[in-house]
């Protein structure tokens, strides 16, 4: 059967771009910036992007394009025993958009609450006590908040519509959900510039400190927004490259979705100082006091700014509305792109159906994601996102960097890739993923590790939460990726016919 194909190069390239910017980018960027030395920081976040960010992207790419797989089949063609790895980084996006699921769930719920500034003063009582209502931990589940659920819901079904007809139906919607957020993110830059104390707020974000650039948690800091940001080591741009005619350009595409990622971070990261800077203004409190990152400030910071927008209810809905339409559509191409990885690893091994396989699919993330809809699901996202960004995807990322590096000779696939590219890449890509990138990589697992087990246990959590969200997850996982490696497909991955030819 004919593998189904992107319609154009700049159909795949806004799919790529699409999953790396994402709420990542709108509520985690600005404030690690802000934390690591500002402007300074952004020494470690190219030095970051250049050794480990792009070359494991153009490693991506080039997997999923040259053997027209997902992540296990393409594994598998190097050698068998590699197959795991490939369910390890499937299993790794499966998780995450379970959770992820649940967050664009709320965001439904303020879109709508946006319509009447629900959260009118006090938008920290309405996000724990309206929208998620939450328990009092991880051991109280409590039932459905039902405002989280309908949210959840109308995500799936959303993503349903999306991926129901694989690259032709995403290669349309993908044109909406990259340029819509970039317009609104303009819109609301507009406003946060003209408010009295915004080029504070930005002064503040992007003073550079560079005494910080000596602190090896700002470096730690940079990879891990890195990996995070760019959607690798977890099969996401495999798949996406494996819908790739095999001779297209890899180098190009790479740097072009890198750049417009990076890009959607500072644009964003000027829209939310800026408005912190006017309410910090306007509070007369110091702009240390109400920057924030993730969950507190996009629904509860940013809420309550827009509160204080000169020209009432009114003005506050509207940017209500914009903001979280932005981060609907920032976080949906995400989303989806998650979902992706696992409908193609199942078509790959067992040749099944695609449009069957993207609603069962569907089905069973959605009943996993039911979890993040209950009242105690925030702390189980909380562990889960934890230890599937901290492990599961820097794990993924190590392995994916072995097997190139290691077993198959990056110089190898250098020579697959560079001559369908614009641009050529020298010998320091082989260097990067052999030796740099895998051992940051092996570092910052080991340190959170260390950090974790002897030291600090993530979050205060008892241990009996961390071991089934955090440990016990990260278990199953390797045991579900050897067991359906182990389990005979009828579609013929597992065949290594990559071991010692360089053929297209
Ligand atoms: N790169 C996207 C973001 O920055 O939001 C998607 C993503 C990456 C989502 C990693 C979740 C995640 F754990």
């Amino acid at each position: 059967m004919q593998r189904e194909q992107w319609g154009s190069r700049t159909a795949f390239v806004l799919a790529a771009i699409g999953s790396a910017a994402g709420l990542g980018n709108a509520w985690r960027f600005p404030y690690i910036t802000y934390k690591y030395g500002g402007g300074a920081f952004l020494i470690p976040y190219f030095v970051a992007l250049l050794t480990a960010g792009l070359p494991l992207l153009i490693l991506e790419f080039s997997l999923g394009q040259k053997h027209q797989l997902s992540a296990p089949g393409a594994l598998a063609s190097i050698k068998k025993k590699f197959q795991p790895i490939g369910w390890w980084v499937t299993l790794v996006a499966f998780f995450i958009v379970t959770y992820y699921a649940g967050v664009m769930g709320w965001i439904w719920d303020y879109i709508y609450g946006s319509l009447s500034v629900a959260w009118g003063n006090d938008a920290e009582t309405y996000f724990f006590s309206k929208v998620l209502q939450i328990s009092e931990g991880p051991g109280v589940l409590g039932g459905f908040s039902v405002p989280v659920l309908i949210g959840v819901i109308l995500t799936w079904i959303a993503i349903y519509y999306i991926l129901r007809n694989g690259t032709e139906s995403v290669g349309k919607v993908i044109w909406v959900t990259v340029s819509l957020p970039v317009i609104l993110l303009l819109i609301l830059l507009v406003r946060a510039v003209t408010l009295p104390g915004a080029i504070e707020g930005i002064n503040y974000y992007l003073q550079p400190d560079f005494s910080k650039l000596l602190d090896l948690e700002v470096w730690i800091a940079a990879y891990s927004q890195i990996f995070f940001t760019l959607s690798i080591g977890m099969a996401i741009m495999i798949a996406y490259a494996s819908y790739m005619p095999k001779d297209s350009d890899i180098v190009n595409n790479a740097l072009i979705t890198v750049l417009a990622n990076s890009g959607v971070s500072f644009l964003a990261g000027f829209a939310i100082f800026g408005t912190l800077g006017y309410m910090a203004q306007t509070q007369g409190v110091p702009i240390s006091d109400v920057a924030a990152s993730g969950v507190g400030l996009a629904f509860v910071v940013y809420p309550n700014a827009i509160n204080m927008l000169p020209g009432g209810p009114f003005v506050a809905g509207f940017f209500g509305v914009v903001f979280f339409l932005t981060l609907l559509t920032l976080g949906i191409d995400s989303a989806f792109s998650l979902v992706e990885p696992n409908i193609a690893a199942f078509v790959d091994k067992w040749g099944w159906n695609k449009k069957k396989t993207t609603f069962w699919v569907i089905v069973i993330l959605g009943l996993v994601s039911l979890l993040f809809a209950t009242k105690g699901g925030l702390y189980w996202l909380d562990i889960a996102d934890y230890y599937l960004n901290n492990y599961g995807l820097l794990l993924g990322g190590f392995m994916e960097c072995l097997v190139i590096g290691w077993y198959y000779k990056p110089e190898k696939l250098r020579n697959y890739f560079n001559p369908i590219s614009d641009y050529q890449l020298g010998s320091w890509w082989d260097v990067m993923v052999k030796w740099i990138t895998p051992l940051v990589l092996i570092f910052l697992v080991g340190r959170n590790f260390i950090n974790n087990v002897f030291y600090e246990p993530y979050g205060g959590y008892a241990a009996k939460y961390l071991w089934i969200g955090g440990w016990g997850l990260l278990i199953v996982m390797a045991i579900l990726s050897f067991v359906i490696s182990k389990m005979r497909g009828s579609a013929g991955i597992g065949v290594e016919v990559d071991t010692d030819s360089t053929s297209l």
